[in-house]
């Protein structure tokens, strides 16, 4: 199908998130037209930062009220796009009906548009690497664009916390065969790494889940996180460029997934650590980290970790296909934390 025309008009679906206000503002800069789809365009807690974007003052960027529990809540909004954005988290991921309910709503909304050629579905690295025996992935440790978990394990359910995972792989099915049967449009997949990077609008501070955590640890509270994986990153900015590049580009087929994270690794111990070492400035009194997992997960700690560093990340495709670049992690933790402070008010433990 084609891409998107350059300066053409674009719909947004959780344009008031974290990565979403991102694609929002890396749209407007690239020319293009916007509709930016939010719960409740009132909301000014949410929606402030969106109403403050230059685009907004001249209406080459709109709100638009649509809530995904609502089926055709897209149809007009659609109307006249040339690709959809689909950031937007749903309101339940454990349940896998409900998941594939919105999927096919927001599909019937695009088919009835007459004129999306594109739809960038944003999914996730569980969608790639979240296993639910530890074992698959000493098994495949390599994570590339066409892996995904075992879906034999009887194990694999929303029950035992793969809700997520499984709603994300159903959704990526859903929208590339919903797009072969239609022939007029296609469906590319965006799985985004752990984003970091600097937050818009005080909202976003306590999502994520990993800003939350690096507000956390400026507060003073470090947890263990992913039993001892380590944060599998990319920079916010990062992953919507990946997004526009994959709305834009010519070399895209339908149904293909792209994996958006610089391949670079972090225990959360040393992203603790780190704030210290990129902002000496702020005199961040460094928390020791907690561990609250339970005893059956703290016995393995050692065997966990070891896992993880086995693992092998890829991101050859988008490099390949979009030519990407991916910033360092060093930048979006330092642009992370002093967003924190800026945007939000955060106040830092400082040492004496
Ligand atoms: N953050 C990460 O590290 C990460 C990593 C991998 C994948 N992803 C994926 O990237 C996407 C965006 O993530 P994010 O971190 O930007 O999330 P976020 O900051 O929590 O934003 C998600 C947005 O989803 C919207 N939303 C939730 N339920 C909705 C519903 N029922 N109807 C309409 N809108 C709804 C919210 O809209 P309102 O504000 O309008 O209420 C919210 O702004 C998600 O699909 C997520 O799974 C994120």
């Amino acid at each position: 199908m084609s891409p998107v025309p350059k300066r053409g008009l674009v719909a947004v679906t959780g344009a008031a998130g974290f990565i979403g206000g991102w694609v929002v503002r890396q749209l407007l800069d690239a020319g293009y037209r916007v509709r930016a789809c939010v719960r409740n365009p009132e909301d000014a807690e949410r929606t402030a930062f969106l109403k403050a974007m230059p685009g907004f003052a001249s209406g080459r960027l709109t709100l638009h009220a649509a809530d995904l529990d609502q089926p055709g809540c897209f149809d007009d909004i659609f109307k006249g796009c040339n690709g959809v954005l689909h950031l937007s988290h749903v309101s339940d991921y454990k349940d896998q009906a409900y998941v594939k309910f919105v999927c096919d709503h927001v599909i019937a909304s695009v088919n009835a548009s007459g004129s999306v050629t594109r739809v960038v579905l944003t999914s996730s690295i569980a969608a790639v690497m979240s296993e639910s025996d530890m074992q698959e992935v000493v098994r495949r440790p390599v994570f590339y664009e066409d892996r995904f978990p075992d879906e034999t394990n009887p194990r694999r359910s929303p029950e035992r916390g793969q809700g997520y995972s499984m709603g994300k792989v159903l959704a990526e099915r859903a929208f590339s065969d919903a797009a072969q049967a239609s022939g007029r449009w296609d469906a590319i997949t965006c799985c985004p790494g752990d984003n970091v990077g600097p937050i818009q609008s005080a909202h976003q501070k306590d999502f994520g889940p990993w800003q939350r955590l690096i507000m956390k640890m400026l507060e003073g509270h470090c947890e263990q996180t992913g039993a001892y994986r380590p944060w599998m990153t990319v920079d916010v900015r990062d992953t919507a460029a990946a997004h526009i590049g994959l709305m834009e580009s010519t070399e895209v087929l339908n149904g293909e997934r792209y994996i958006a994270w610089s391949t670079e690794t972090r225990k959360v111990e040393d992203i603790c650590a780190d704030i210290d070492r990129l902002l000496p400035e702020l005199r961040h009194d460094t928390p020791t980290v907690s561990d609250d997992f339970p005893d059956r997960i703290r016995a393995r700690e050692a065997e966990l970790r070891a896992i993880w560093a086995g693992c092998d990340l890829r991101n050859d495709r988008i490099r390949d296909r979009l030519g990407m670049r991916f910033r360092p992690l060093d930048e979006s933790l330092r642009d992370c934390v002093e967003s924190l402070i800026s945007v939000a008010g955060v106040q830092p433990r400082r040492r004496a």
